[in-house]
């Protein structure tokens, strides 16, 4: 992916990172896109000159009605960012301690970003270049017990990114997986947790990974590198104690 001149719809940009890499991407020349649920994040962020978008990625008609607009307003459009998610808590002795929790989690973090993708498949095709990046996570590699379903749903989004990548390599098409690790946000306790990442170091981070290599398949801040890689330095049982605050690194 080219840093400038791209049309970028960002879906979960109202706040966290998917805000910090929407003003570095707008900064570098490419119009950018903001979508959520939050009508004052959105008015202000159209102020900044950002393109706003109503949109609430857990459910279908809304996914529907967005990518109408954001296709008619902007034909030009040849990227897209599946960052919403949603991080929960649960408790899984009861059914009531996580069922809810789990459902609302897959459909906004696995089936959304489906959707999306079904949504503007054909028009990220009929461009010369395009780009879709979608939103994994380290805890896609090594999960945290407390939210559950929430890392099998970011370990379904880095199956799942693998696999399109494949089918789509026929087409003009390139698929990022970005990993984020624990990044200081909105999401769940992130903001209170002293190991996360300051949001501004991540995000200037992520734009420097991408501009050194246009082709990157997944980007991966060296933060991630414990967890991505665990499995692959026979380190999961251990990573997976550290990750679930059993044991210090
Ligand atoms: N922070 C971390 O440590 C971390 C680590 C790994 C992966 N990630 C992933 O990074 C992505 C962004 O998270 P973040 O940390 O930046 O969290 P955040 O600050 O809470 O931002 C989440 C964004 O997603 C949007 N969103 C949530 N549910 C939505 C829905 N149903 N429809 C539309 N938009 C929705 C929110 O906008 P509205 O509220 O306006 O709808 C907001 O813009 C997520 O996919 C998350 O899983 C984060």
């Amino acid at each position: 992916m080219n840093l400038s001149g791209n049309t970028l719809f960002i879906p979960g940009a109202t706040s966290g990172i998917g805000l910090a890499l929407a003003r570095r991407l707008k900064d570098r020349g490419n119009t950018v896109i903001v979508g959520g649920r939050r009508a004052e994040p959105l008015d202000r962020l159209r102020e900044e000159g950002f393109g706003a978008v109503r949109i609430d990625t857990s459910e279908p008609q809304s996914i529907a009605e967005a990518a109408a607009q954001v296709i008619a307003e902007y034909p030009d459009l040849d990227g897209l960012v599946t960052m919403a998610g949603v991080m929960v808590p649960e408790d899984w002795h009861t059914p009531d301690g996580f069922l809810q929790t789990a459902e609302t989690t897959v459909v906004t973090n696995l089936l959304g970003p489906i959707r999306l993708i079904a949504a503007f498949i054909e028009q990220l095709r009929s461009r010369p270049q395009a780009t879709i990046i979608t939103v994994s996570s380290g805890l896609a590699f090594v999960p945290l017990a407390r939210t559950a379903t929430y890392s099998a749903s970011k370990a379904a989004i880095h199956a799942l990114t693998e696999a399109i990548r494949i089918q789509l390599a026929d087409t003009s098409v390139q698929v990022i997986e970005l990993v984020p690790p624990l990044v200081a946000t909105g999401l769940g306790d992130t903001a209170q947790n002293p190991r996360a990442i300051p949001l501004d170091d991540f995000a200037d981070d992520v734009i420097r990974l991408l501009e050194a290599q246009p082709d990157v398949r997944e980007i991966l801040v060296e933060q991630v590198e414990f967890q991505r890689y665990a499995e692959r330095r026979d380190d999961f049982d251990r990573a997976l104690a550290v990750i679930n605050g059993a044991t210090g690194r």
